[in-house]
Order: structure tokens, then C-alpha cells, then sequence
């Protein structure tokens, strides 16, 4: 399987909010994604595919049709200014993104922000993937240590964290908001020694051969 994987970009937001209101369901309000995109602190990413295209999913067939109804649409209809125009340029096809991850860049510590894959392609090694990407772009960034906090009752992801080296640092009581969970402090120091050198070649070798995936990443 082919992935790209490359800066998140205006064009993947919808597909960016829908996956992570598929991970995180009980986080009110959601991150602001369209701010990440202007904050020159955040760096997202997207694993994606530019041969498939992105399909919204299909309104409930009784939903009203959006942009016909109140006053606003039924003019639109009746002046007919929804309707693309003969000469008008058809909607560029969207990549299908399988899933982003982001951090922020402070004081040369990366504090991955968010990592996320759509559930119906969970275990198939695009986590590992877009973490892989991540510490990849922090080192880039110059950054020397990796850090993020993880909900206590997530072991999946404490699992894939700690398979990459994370270490358990600390604890933040009660730092989710939205149930009071306590979240796991997790980091990678001295990010750029030989030894974690040694172990992320190692492991994205291992990543490589598991699961015959290839990576391109595409810088803008
Ligand atoms: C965490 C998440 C990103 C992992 O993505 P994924 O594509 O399923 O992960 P991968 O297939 O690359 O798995 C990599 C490793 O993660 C761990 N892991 C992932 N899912 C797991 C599960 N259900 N049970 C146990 N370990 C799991 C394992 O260590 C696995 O390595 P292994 O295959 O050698 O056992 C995904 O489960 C997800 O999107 N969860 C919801 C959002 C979330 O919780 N994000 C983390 C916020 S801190």
C-alpha cells in the first residue's frame, strides 16, 4: 500500500474534524483545526491516498437539502447561483486521508497534540506510520525531546507510544476535562542520541517489512 504523507492543508479540514470527532467524542469544543492550519507554533499531518477520492458521507435522505431551504436558499434557487456555471471549474477532487497527527514546536520540546486514525483502518499500521512521520518532523524542527499526554485508560495508545520509546514521565491529575481522567505524561528525551537513533531505524525497518507500506512524504 501506497500512503502520502504531507502537511495538513485548508483541503483536508472536513476530513480532519470527522476523524477526530470519530476518536474523541467527548472532547467539547474540538480542537480548532483551521486555527492549527495559521499557528505557526502547530504542524499537522496528514496520511492520505490521491487515488482515492474523498466522499462526504450521504445526508439521511429526510434531511433538508442543504443551501434549498430559508430565505437565503430559496433565492438562491430561484436566481439559480448555486448551480456551477458551463465555464465554471468542476470541485478539485479530494485525497482520502486516513489519518493526521500534529504537534507543537516550543522551546525545542515537540508535544505531539493529537494522533488519530479512521476506525474502520485501525491496525493496520498507519498509527505507527504517522508517529513514525512525527518524531521524523520534530527532529526536523530541531527539536531534542518528544513529549504528549495520553488519557490513563488508553493502553492502545500507551502501547504504541511506549513501543517507540516513550517513557512514562509523570502523571497530570484530573487534566481531561471532559470526565477529569488523569493523563499520562509521555516522552522521548534526548531525541537526537545514537542510541534512540539506532532503535527508530530499527523499528522503522521492522514497520516497513511488516507491513509493506510505503511511505511518500511530500513537503509543500
Ligand atoms: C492510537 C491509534 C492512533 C493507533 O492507530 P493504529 O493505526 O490502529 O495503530 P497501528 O496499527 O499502527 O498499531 C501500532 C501499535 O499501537 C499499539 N496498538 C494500537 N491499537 C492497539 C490495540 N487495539 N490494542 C493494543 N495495542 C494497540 C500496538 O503497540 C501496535 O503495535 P503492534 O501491532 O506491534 O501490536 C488509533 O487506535 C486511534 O486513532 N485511536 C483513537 C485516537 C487516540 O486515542 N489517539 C491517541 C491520543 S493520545
Amino acid at each position: 500500500m501506497v500512503f502520502n504523507i504531507r502537511l495538513m492543508c485548508q483541503e483536508d479540514l472536513t476530513q480532519v474534524n470527522e476523524i477526530d470527532h470519530e476518536a474523541f467524542p467527548t472532547l467539547w469544543p474540538p480542537p480548532n483545526y483551521q486555527r492549527e492550519l495559521n499557528n505557526g507554533l502547530a504542524h499537522y499531518i496528514v496520511a492520505c491516498d490521491d487515488e482515492i477520492e474523498y466522499k462526504p458521507p450521504e445526508p439521511p435522505e429526510d434531511a433538508p437539502q442543504k443551501g434549498s431551504s430559508g430565505l437565503l436558499g430559496r433565492l438562491r434557487l430561484l436566481f439559480n447561483h448555486h448551480q456551477p456555471s458551463n465555464n465554471e471549474a468542476p470541485p478539485k477532487a479530494q485525497d482520502y486521508v486516513y489519518g493526521f497527527a500534529g504537534l507543537w514546536l516550543l522551546a525545542g520540546e515537540a508535544h505531539i497534540t493529537n494522533i488519530a486514525v479512521r476506525e474502520k483502518y485501525r491496525r493496520r499500521g498507519i498509527g505507527e506510520l504517522l508517529l513514525i512521520s512525527m518524531i521524523e518532523l520534530a527532529l526536523e524542527l530541531g527539536a531534542h525531546l518528544v513529549t504528549l499526554e495520553v488519557r490513563a485508560s488508553n493502553t492502545d495508545a500507551q502501547s504504541l507510544y511506549a513501543k517507540y520509546g516513550f517513557v512514562r514521565v509523570g502523571l497530570r491529575r484530573g487534566y481531561y476535562t471532559d470526565n477529569r481522567e488523569d493523563g499520562v505524561l509521555m516522552t522521548i528525551e534526548n531525541v537526537t542520541s545514537a542510541p534512540v537513533q539506532a532503535n527508530l531505524r530499527q523499528l522503522k525497518q521492522a514497520h516497513a517489512r511488516r507491513w509493506r507500506m510505503t511511505a511518500h512524504i511530500i513537503s509543500h
